[in-house]
């Protein structure tokens, strides 16, 4: 039985709080209680923005500061201890095969730089992207314009398959495919997979901006093929901002040419007095610089909960999520228009919709007024629970559309 039923679309729905997952033996509303520690006014359904860190992180930094403040660095090794164990289980959810295929970085968008900076480019290349990317992975790819580079977007409106729509947009100068795994404003998930191997066939990079789905969908870069992949850890990981994985596949690392320098890059970065410039041999090469330890305890202990509680049963959950707001919203197809795809494998965590009797905008205003964390975007509003969301929570927010 899956831990959260769906009430039958039209009819009022029952928020079956406390309902047991059989899997666990725990419920959603046991986990809510016990890991994380919103306030009781608050409804989060803003984890596509921002995310609530879990009681572990909280506890993870109070620790962590408290230990700087007390002893400064002189534990510095256990420090590195729990940065081996990030990197380890940044491997394990992503399924890539060595941890010398991850990078920390600063975020999101800074991989991508790397990437797309890095890269050898030939004026006439181009980079074929969606019309629906969040601004990061559109500009990183318009400022190689000045290499003569061209960036062209598919339009992934009303296109039968978006996939499809992205594959009919690559021609033989195509050098690099650069999409997020789920579109941040619309909500729409694409078929990495497909993708993928559309450019393994053609010969084509596969760059893969996955912070709207890791910590909420199984991802295996292997398996979809990806070249480069990244998130920062503030959305669906529930980490703070700062603190990014970088994937880059083993066999085209050194395609990419380092544009940052330091000492942390280095084959041997601690023997200070060597004059040798020779790099890591593994992704630590992108990493210039000292790392961020406060931000790596933190990811850290977030990624503890996310792996203990297991990606399959948290994707289940999300999907969930969204089926039952989906439902909810269409049994109202008169009062709001649904702009997330509501295909199953065409939706992830976010359901946005834009209502039809008034603006989004004075929706959302209503909606903060209550307590309910959300955004505006693709045109709507946008929900974006995570796994941990009480039914009953979700429940009461959607309500409130009804009022
Ligand atoms: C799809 C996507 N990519 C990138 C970002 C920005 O990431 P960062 O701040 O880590 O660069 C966002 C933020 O909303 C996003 O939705």
């Amino acid at each position: 039985m899956t831990p959260w039923a769906i009430g039958v679309p039209g009819q009022p729905h029952s928020a079956r709080a406390g309902e047991s997952d059989s899997q666990a033996g725990t419920t959603i509303d046991t986990m809510y209680e016990s890991e994380f520690l919103l306030d009781d006014s608050v409804i989060y359904l803003n984890h596509a923005a921002v995310a609530p860190w879990p009681r572990r992180t909280v506890d993870a930094v109070r620790a962590f500061a408290a230990e700087n403040g007390a002893f400064g660095s002189h534990n510095y090794a256990s420090w590195v201890h729990t940065e081996t164990l990030l990197r380890e289980r940044l491997r394990q959810l992503l399924h890539a095969r060595t941890t010398d295929e991850i990078a920390l970085l600063k975020n999101t968008s800074e991989a991508l730089s790397v990437v797309a900076w890095g890269l050898p480019w030939a004026a006439g290349d181009n980079v074929v992207i969606s019309n629906q990317e969040f601004p990061s992975n559109r500009v990183v790819w318009e400022s190689l314009d000045a290499l003569g580079v061209e960036t062209h977007p598919a339009n992934l409106y009303k296109a039968e398959s978006p996939e499809a729509a992205l594959i009919a947009r690559m021609n033989d100068r195509t050098r690099l495919l650069s999409v997020s795994s789920v579109q941040y404003g619309s909500g729409l998930r694409l078929d990495l997979a497909k993708l993928g191997a559309a450019c393994r066939e053609r010969g084509i990079l596969f760059c893969v901006d996955v912070i709207q789905s890791l910590g909420a969908l199984d991802l295996n870069v292997r398996t979809c093929q990806a070249d480069f992949v990244m998130a920062d850890g503030h959305k669906w990981l529930l980490a703070p901002e700062g603190l990014a994985v970088f994937y880059c596949r083993q066999e085209v690392m050194e395609r990419i040419a380092l544009k940052q320098y330091g000492w942390h890059m280095l084959r041997d970065p601690l023997n200070f007095d060597s004059h040798s410039r020779e790099v890591a041999p593994n992704a630590r090469r992108f990493e210039c610089g000292s790392p961020n330890m406060l931000g790596i305890h933190a990811l850290h202990a977030s990624l503890d909960l996310i792996l203990e509680t297991g990606i399959d049963r948290i994707e289940q959950l999300v999907l969930e999520n969204s089926r039952f707001m989906m439902d909810f919203l269409a049994a109202r197809a008169d009062r709001f228009e649904i702009i997330t795809p509501c295909t199953p494998g065409q939706y992830a965590g976010i359901v946005t919709f834009k209502p039809l009797r008034e603006s989004p905008e004075s929706l959302f205003d209503a909606l903060r007024q209550h307590h309910v964390a959300c955004a505006l975007r693709g045109g709507g509003v946008r929900f974006s629970p995570h796994f941990y969301t009480p039914r009953n929570k979700l429940f009461t927010a959607l309500n409130l559309l009804d009022t």
